[in-house]
């Protein structure tokens, strides 16, 4: 697609354990346009992290990876770590889930934060520094001009996290790919970090890829959600369409479950059943066991992701 900035293609991961070689992502197909926000929603487990951890080669070393991840015409998954630190930071810019493996525990925050920008674009300190500061203020760290000067063991998650957005901010990037970054913030810094991300994008044409387990903040932000399940991409739609007329039974069931303001106080919903574990998937559809509308033929086969009134979706049951 011509608009697109990225393309994940084909996608299939697989991890070699003590147990054997496992699929952890199956076919996985994600185009992210300039200046849209991507929304991926699913369960623990789902293959999420996974999925955007593999656009930027940081998959783990016990996994094997194929097909093709597009970048501005070029396959990052082609690149060596040389090639890829130059569009790591400059272009694509990730902030992961666990602080604890991004920030150097022994540096101080200052000195990490502005290091990108100095390295990479050559900025003076005070002005990296200023950028940085200006980040935090959006992003309410209180005092940021004198707490970063502090270690990153000072700080709750919560402040870390937001360091790292800051970093991952501070370089521009044409895509930014956020794995559950509001998790560890309280509701009104969530909604403070997604209306900074959607500025950005309205400003900048800055596309975003973003995982959450909230489906609440992708109906907000989202231009566009995708469903995962088992490493499957079970459904895809626009965001305003696919709460009008999910069409995956594990996404009726996600949208089930999900608290409304209203709900205050009431028992929600869940999804019955568990999800199975990777390496005990059959060949039918990974969601039988939990679906209400399974046939025979679910067991059998997998259903391919078709399209179904403009929705993707990998279900034989038409609704
Ligand atoms: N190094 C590894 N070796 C083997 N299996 C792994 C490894 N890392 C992750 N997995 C498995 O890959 C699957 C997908 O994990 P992933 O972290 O992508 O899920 P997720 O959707 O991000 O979940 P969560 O919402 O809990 O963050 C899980 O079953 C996980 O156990
Ligand atoms: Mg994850």
């Amino acid at each position: 697609m011509e608009d697109s900035i990225l393309d994940i293609k084909d996608l299939n991961l697989y991890f070699k354990t003590d147990e054997g070689k496992y699929q952890a992502l199956f076919d996985i197909n994600i185009s992210v346009k300039k200046g849209e926000f991507v929304g991926i929603i699913g369960e623990s487990g789902s293959g999420k992290t996974q999925t955007v951890m593999s656009i930027l080669n940081l998959s783990p070393k016990n996994s094997i990876k194929e097909g093709e991840i597009i970048f501005n015409n070029t396959n990052l998954l082609k690149l060596d770590e040389y090639e890829l630190n130059k569009i790591r930071g400059n272009y694509i810019s990730i902030a992961l889930q666990d602080t604890s493996l991004s920030l150097n525990p022994y540096m101080r925050v200052v000195d990490q934060l502005i290091e990108p920008l100095v390295l990479h674009y050559g900025k003076t300190e005070k002005d990296a520094k200023n950028k940085i500061i200006e980040i935090l203020d959006v992003l309410r760290i209180y005092n940021a001009k004198n707490v970063i000067n502090k270690y990153p063991y000072e700080f709750s998650g919560g402040q870390r996290q937001r360091f790292l957005i800051a970093m991952a901010l501070s370089c521009s990037p044409h895509l930014f790919i956020g794995d559950e970054l509001t998790t560890s913030l309280d509701p009104e810094i969530q909604l403070c970090v997604l209306k900074y991300l959607n500025e950005l994008k309205i400003k900048n044409n800055m596309s975003i890829l973003f995982v959450s387990h909230d489906l609440r903040t992708l109906a907000k932000f989202s231009d566009r959600i995708i469903v995962m399940y088992c490493g499957h991409i079970v459904e895809e739609a626009d965001t305003a369409d696919f709460f009008k007329n999910a069409q995956h039974p594990y996404s009726i069931g996600l949208i089930n479950s999900t608290p409304k303001i209203e709900d205050k106080g009431r028992r929600l919903k869940t999804i019955p059943g568990e999800i199975p574990q990777l390496n005990k998937l059959t060949k039918g559809c990974p969601f039988y066991n939990r679906c209400q509308y399974c046939i025979d033929r679910c067991l059998a086969e997998k259903p391919a992701l078709e399209n179904v009134n403009n929705h993707l979706v990998a279900c034989f049951k038409k609704f």
